[in-house]
C-alpha cells in the first residue's frame, strides 16, 4: 500500500509534505505542523501495518522515550499520538546522516569534526544509559550531523538492559548479545558501545566469527543486511 500523499493529515495539525523513508513497519514523512507553524518529521505506521500491535507499541514507546529523554544530542520529540494511526512528531534535522556523509558521496568527516561527533555520541549514550535505556540500533543511518553537532535518532529498538530478543537491531551493526538473544548487562551497557566502535558485521548469517576490517574493499563485497536489506546502508533525508 502506498504512503500517504502530500496534503494528508498524519496526526492532528500535521500534514504530509513529502514521504522520506519506508521500513518494514514504518513510514517517515517530512511534514508541516500547523500548531507550531514549522516543518517537522512524522513517523507513523505504514497504512498496511496499522494492525501490527507490536510495531504500534514500539512506535509509541519510542515517542514517549524521546519526550522524556531531552538531550542536545538526541532528536527532540514534540508529540506522541497513540490513536488509530499512531504517530510521533519530532524536530526536523537539516544535516546529513553519517551514512550519507561516509558512503553516499557526502563529505567524509575528519579530525576535529570526527572527534566532536564521537564526543556527542558518547554524551547521548551516557544520557540514555543513565536512564536505563539501551539504543540497540546505533549505526550511521541513525546519526545526523547538523552544523558540527551530532544527533542520535531512531529509538525504535531501544529497551532496558536484559534479555534481548534475537535480532533486535540492524544485523551488520549488532553487538553480540542481541545476535545471540542473550543478556545485556548494566553497566557498562556494552552493546551500544560495541555498535559505535566496531566495524560493521558482515556475512549473510549470524556467524560470530564474521567480523572483518571496515575497508572499502570489504564494504563493496558486504552482502545485504538481513534486517535492513542493504549492505549496512539506507539513505532518504540525506
Ligand atoms: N528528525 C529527523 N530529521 C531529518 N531526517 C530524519 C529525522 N528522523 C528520521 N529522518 C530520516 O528518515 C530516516 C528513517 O528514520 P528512522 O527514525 O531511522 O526510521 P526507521 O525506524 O524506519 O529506521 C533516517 O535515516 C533519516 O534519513
Ligand atoms: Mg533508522
Amino acid at each position: 500500500m502506498r504512503p500517504l500523499g502530500r496534503g494528508r493529515e498524519i496526526a492532528p495539525g500535521t500534514i504530509v509534505a513529502a514521504h522520506l523513508h519506508r521500513s518494514n513497519a514504518l513510514d517517515v514523512y517530512d511534514a508541516w505542523n500547523e500548531p507550531r507553524g514549522c516543518r517537522v518529521i512524522a513517523k507513523t505506521l505504514r497504512p498496511d501495518r496499522l494492525h501490527k500491535r507490536g510495531a504500534r507499541a514500539r512506535l509509541v514507546r519510542e515517542g514517549r522515550l524521546l519526550l522524556r529523554l531531552t538531550h542536545p544530542h538526541l532528536v527532540r520529540a514534540y508529540e506522541v499520538h497513540d490513536v488509530e494511526r499512531p504517530a510521533i512528531v519530532v524536530e526536523t534535522l537539516t544535516g546529513a546522516t553519517v551514512e550519507h556523509l561516509a558512503f553516499d558521496g557526502g563529505q567524509p568527516m575528519r579530525g576535529v569534526e570526527l572527534a566532536n561527533l564521537g564526543a556527542h555520541l558518547a554524551s547521548a549514550l551516557r544520557h540514555l544509559h543513565a536512564h536505563g535505556v539501551l539504543h540497540c540500533d546505533l549505526k550511521p543511518a541513525n546519526v545526523v550531523a547538523e552544523h558540527g553537532r551530532a544527533k542520535v535518532i531512531d529509538l525504535s529498538h531501544a529497551r532496558p538492559p536484559g534479555r534481548m530478543p534475537p535480532g533486535n537491531g540492524t544485523w551488520c551493526y549488532m553487538a553480540l548479545e542481541p545476535v545471540r538473544g542473550a543478556w545485556s548487562t548494566p553497566p557498562p551497557m556494552r552493546g551500544d558501545w560495541e555498535s559505535c566502535s566496531s566495524p560493521p558485521r558482515s556475512g549473510p548469517t549470524p556467524s560470530l566469527r564474521s567480523r572483518r576490517t571496515w575497508t572499502s574493499t570489504t564494504r563493496s563485497s558486504t552482502p545485504a543486511c538481513r534486517s535492513c536489506g542493504h549492505a549496512g546502508r539506507s539513505s532518504p533525508a540525506r
